[in-house]
């Protein structure tokens, strides 16, 4: 038997095993994760070595920067992650890695780590998507969380509308047909001089200004489920070159202020819209701008009214992370996720359901 035929019988075993504890790799743009989480909802441990400081003065992630240092950091974080849950090797029951999607350099590192590891303590591995990982942390954050329910993703790299029927099986309602969210957010940000990463300053400016500013864009897609954030991200840019041209100061927490609550009106309306239209009454959000705080504040007004229960994961769980690749890993191995051979590769894009 292969290494393969023998981890999908070791895989089956632990379908029945009681308590499942799985080591998971997050490395697809610039943090360096590793975590152990126990049933896919305790976390044992949580280790992120974030490169923040490092992409700053570029203004934005350097894919092969970020590749090199995933290098540097990922023994260190797995060594850490296992001190500080007091376990070893020996106790982790399967190695879990994020394939896709991301920077590939950046994801390759985790992706030939996690088979190097998995090879050599004879343990199966899992090869797990990004995207569902996010919305996995809310089952960390939310003990009793359970499917179906309509999902918000919001991420760097992706922003969509799925009907999580099953911890496995997603429906795509809409999705962005031009920039992701977060992408918007770290574009606008930097036009103001902003610092990388942008969301969050845009966040923290947007709470001392007014939103007063009426940026002008089409919105070609009023009345669907899906997104386009690049009119409002160009008027923005258009807006402040604008004022630069004529020697104006520009007011970054009126810009801020406005810029946001575009978007999260455009979020919340079309989101909103599918929990009417799907019945359920269940709200998940998940990514990296699940962080903002206007967006928290908006949905919770929004889901008071409608009597929908709304869920966000805690702070630390919304941006990138390898607990919420481990908790995923335990869903999708209890629904009969196959070991990954070692043809296992790392993707930059995967199809969000
Ligand atoms: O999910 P994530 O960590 O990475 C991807 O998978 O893409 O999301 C990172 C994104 C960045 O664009 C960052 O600016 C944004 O999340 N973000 C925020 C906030 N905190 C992080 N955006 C708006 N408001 C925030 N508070
Ligand atoms: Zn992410």
């Amino acid at each position: 038997m292969n290494y393969k035929q023998q981890m999908d019988i070791k895989l089956k075993e632990l379908r029945s095993k009681d308590t499942v504890r799985i080591l998971s790799i997050e490395s697809s743009c610039d943090e360096t994760s590793v975590a152990i989480v126990e049933n896919g909802r305790k976390v044992l441990s949580c280790v992120i070595a974030t490169q923040i400081d490092i992409h700053k003065r570029f203004g934005g992630v350097v894919p092969e920067v970020a590749s090199r240092n995933h290098i540097l950091a990922i023994e260190n974080v797995t060594n850490e992650a296992l001190a500080q849950a007091c376990l070893t090797f020996d106790d982790i029951d399967a190695i879990a890695v994020t394939y896709g999607a991301g920077l590939l350099g950046a994801l390759l590192v985790g992706v030939n780590y996690a088979k190097g590891l998995a090879y050599a303590l004879n343990k199966p591995l899992l090869a797990i998507s990004h995207i569902k990982g996010h919305i996995a942390s809310n089952y960390i954050s939310h003990q009793n969380l359970e499917p179906p329910f309509i999902c918000l993703l919001v991420s760097g790299g992706h922003t969509a509308i799925l009907n999580v029927k099953s911890y496995t099986d997603f429906e795509l309602i809409g999705s962005t047909v031009d920039d992701a969210v977060g992408e918007c957010f770290d574009k606008v940000a930097r036009i103001m001089g902003l610092s990388y990463p942008g969301g969050v300053n845009i966040d923290r400016y947007a709470k001392e200004g007014e939103a007063n500013i009426d940026f002008i864009h089409k919105n070609i897609l009023a009345g669907t489920y899906n997104f386009s954030f690049s009119g409002i991200k160009t008027a923005v840019i258009n807006y402040v070159h604008n004022k630069e041209q004529k020697g104006e100061e520009i007011n970054i927490p009126n810009i801020s202020a406005s810029f946001q609550n575009l978007v999260v009106d455009e979020l919340t309306t079309k989101t909103l819209k599918a929990i009417n239209e799907s019945g359920l009454k269940k709200l998940v959000v998940a990514g990296g701008v699940a962080a903002n705080s206007f967006l928290k504040q908006r949905l919770t007004s929004e889901c008071e009214k409608l009597g929908v229960e709304l869920y966000m994961p805690e702070l630390k769980y919304c941006t990138d992370n390898g607990a919420m690749i481990g908790a995923c890993a335990y869903f999708e191995m209890k629904n009969g996720l196959e070991c990954a051979d070692f043809n296992l590769t790392a993707n930059s894009t995967v199809a969000l359901r």
